[in-house]
């Protein structure tokens, strides 16, 4: 099913699926990394989990209007995608405050944001992934105007249907990170993973975190969370 290895980053391994020009196999790892790469731990299971979680969502999202990389689950720990060029953008929705806005612009945590706050972040593990605004998103991520408004719109519509999702599980989608990539057709997909590792999920009645802020704190048991989360998914009726 597999060839050549192409890309390995922090969570996943990324080959070119064997006889094809335009399918990756993703494998998930079971590496958890926080801080842009100071803080990393294993935890074994954390890749089935993500692989699982990511799909069951990335076919809900398909089934709501919006068009992603994904293809099918092809076993426990891997992915079928289409290529794309992945677009060095991280888009980021939140809708309660947490984690690095509460720092950079000193709001309280839990701060309520309706409508939901956008920020586009350059993926630059060199840089640190900066914040930055669309012209600077023009200049170094070969986006047009046009194509950075769908983006945006996209994210924001990815942030309407999870939050229901989520709510539907009582889970609260305080914020998420998304990343998308040109298809050889030119036209821009939803890309990367949907996780715990790249959401914030509180349980809506405790407000228990059950993300990787359980690892980033070491506040808690990571795969009995994610466990959780998957748990819940499968579940819904
Ligand atoms: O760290 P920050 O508060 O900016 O993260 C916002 C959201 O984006 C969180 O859900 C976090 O898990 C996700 N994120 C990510 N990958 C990054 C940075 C943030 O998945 N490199």
């Amino acid at each position: 099913m597999k060839a050549e290895l192409l890309y390995e980053g922090k969570a996943k391994k990324v080959y070119r699926k064997e006889g094809t020009m335009d399918q990756l196999v993703l494998a998930y790892k079971n590496d958890a990394t926080a801080f842009n790469g100071k803080k990393k731990a294993s935890f074994s299971g954390k890749g089935r989990l993500n692989n699982a979680i990511s799909a069951q969502i990335f076919p809900y999202l398909l089934e709501n209007g919006v068009e992603t990389h994904f293809i099918e689950k092809i076993n426990e720990t891997e992915q079928l995608v289409w290529q794309t060029e992945i677009i060095p953008l991280e888009v980021v929705v939140r809708n309660l405050a947490a984690g690095s806005i509460t720092k950079r612009l000193a709001i309280e945590v839990k701060t309520p944001f309706d409508p939901p706050v956008l920020e586009l972040f350059y993926k630059d593990d060199a840089l640190n992934d900066p914040l930055i605004n669309d012209q600077h998103a023009f200049v170094l991520c070969n986006v047009t105007e046009a194509e950075l408004e769908e983006i945006k719109k996209t994210a924001l519509k990815v942030n309407r249907v999870l939050s229901e999702l989520f709510q539907s599980i009582n889970l609260k989608l305080v914020d998420f990170k998304l990343e998308f990539g040109r298809l050889a057709s030119g036209c821009i997909v939803l890309a990367d993973e949907i996780s715990p590792d790249t959401c914030r999920l509180w349980d809506l009645d405790t407000e228990e975190k059950m993300d990787k802020d359980v690892f980033r704190e070491d506040i808690g048991d990571l795969l009995g969370v994610y466990n959780e989360i998957l748990r819940r998914l499968e579940d819904r009726s």
